[in-house]
């Protein structure tokens, strides 16, 4: 099971995906690793996350699947039934750190402040999900969180785009970033996955760590 570290270095942008059922999720995931991208991070924001995680987890054994939005353990524990190679939250969750530690788990917590992301060091967190990373200022805020978190490798994620992608991964403490835009609503709900394809094609060009 690669660690979370590892996980961060698999494409410059973690595509961060909701969706509405199963299928769709399969059709996504396809589609992405058809344009070079091997990761997705499938949110808990629908009913339908946990069936999707499976779906993909069985039909594209080469993606790996995460899912997102995890706040509880129990939580933690379906998206681990249900098949996720790794769990990421949007903020501090202890108790999810907790379940992935002891299920030996890849973890991404989130931070929004720097003392939270010392919270994070304290527990052996050294990776974190910085989010909504473009209203806590962008690029330039993440430079500041970095001088006084010299070991920290983030993933900022929230409000970022293909314009703006470089610019953070530009940043020696960013590792990759996340977002929405390679599955836009409308290819989406349209069923454009040539639209998807080329949205991860065209990812190809930035950095990886
Ligand atoms: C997430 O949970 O990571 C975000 O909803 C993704 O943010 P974005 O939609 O602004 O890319």
């Amino acid at each position: 099971m690669a660690d979370i570290a590892e996980i961060m270095t698999l494409s410059p942008v973690i595509p961060v995906v909701t969706v509405q059922d199963a299928d769709q999720a399969v059709s996504i995931a396809r589609a992405l690793s058809e344009g070079g991208v091997s990761v997705i991070e499938i949110t808990r924001r629908t009913s339908a996350a946990f069936e999707a995680i499976d779906a993909v987890r069985r039909e594209l054994p080469e993606m790996y699947v995460g899912a997102g939005t995890v706040w509880t353990a129990e939580q933690a524990e379906q998206a681990l039934e249900a098949g996720a190679r790794f769990i990421v939250s949007p903020g501090v969750a202890d108790a999810v750190d907790d379940v992935c530690r002891e299920r030996g788990v890849a973890y991404l917590p989130g931070a929004q402040t720097v003392s939270e992301l010392a919270h994070l060091a304290a527990r052996g967190r050294y990776c974190a999900k910085l989010f909504p990373a473009a209203a806590l200022g962008g690029p330039t805020a993440i430079k500041a969180y970095a001088s006084v978190h010299p070991d920290m490798t983030f993933c900022p994620t929230g409000g970022i785009d293909a314009e703006t992608a470089g610019d953070y991964l530009a940043l020696p403490s960013v590792a990759c970033v996340g977002g929405s835009w390679l599955t836009p609503a409308a290819a989406v709900k349209a069923g454009d996955w040539d639209a998807v394809r080329l949205e991860a094609k065209n990812t190809g060009h930035l950095k990886t760590a």
